[in-house]
């Protein structure tokens, strides 16, 4: 089973992708952590680009290749041979946040989005997880960082609050497998929603 989590800076999504992981290895499941931009070598390499120096840096249009890109390698060497050995991959972010960042938020691409994905990627997750909260409590967590890493973030508060909005259409428009989950609360209870819709859907 393929797993991602998604939705804005600070929501929790890492905190939780690795929760999960850790409940679930406990289970004796393999099951193994990923993240986006990034999850192998060649893609890490690729996030750098993406995620470090000034939010002008690049266009839409080149991040949406540099995604690609990144996420191709992270496909071919990390995310299809687990699934193919039998284990559960769960991923921090995935085509989801291209749909919105680059496919509704910082330009009217969708459509470029997922044609791409189409014929570059066609794998979709079989379960999302969007972690719902409000911008300004997530980027005060989110900043509180500090890793250089920034430079999504560092688009502001009216960007943030636009990504949630593109998040909840998006979950709108995938209700099977999209599952909106309230960030607000704690870490314990975020954690609980989820593993309650991980097993109705995994059994
Ligand atoms: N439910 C929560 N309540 C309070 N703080 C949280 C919660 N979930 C995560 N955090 C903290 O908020 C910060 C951002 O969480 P993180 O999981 O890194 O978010 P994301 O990966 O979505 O950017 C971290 O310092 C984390 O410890
Ligand atoms: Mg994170």
């Amino acid at each position: 089973m393929f797993i991602t989590f998604e939705g804005i800076d600070g929501s929790g999504k890492s905190t939780q992708a690795k929760a999960l992981v850790s409940t679930l290895q406990a289970q004796g499941k393999s099951c193994i952590w990923t993240r986006e931009p990034g999850g192998s070598e060649g893609a890490e390499t690729i996030r750098k680009l993406l995620v470090e120096g000034d939010p002008n840096r690049w266009s839409a249009e080149t991040e949406i290749l540099l995604f690609n890109a990144a996420r191709r390698d992270h496909l071919e060497k990390t995310i299809q041979p687990a699934l193919l050995r039998g284990a559960t991959v769960v991923c921090d972010r995935y085509v989801d946040s291209t749909r919105v960042y680059q496919g509704i938020v910082r330009a009217d691409l969708r459509e470029l989005v997922d044609l791409m994905h189409g014929i570059i990627i066609g794998r979709e997750a079989d379960l999302t997880f969007i972690i719902d909260i409000d911008p300004e409590v997530a980027l005060t967590r989110g900043l509180a960082r500090n890793s250089g890493e920034d430079r999504f973030e560092d688009m502001g508060l009216d960007f943030q609050k636009r990504l949630r909005a593109g998040f909840m259409e998006l979950a709108k428009q995938n209700t099977k497998r999209c599952h909106v989950i309230d960030g607000s609360q704690t870490m314990e209870e975020v954690g609980r929603a989820v593993l309650t819709i991980y097993e109705s859907v995994a059994t």
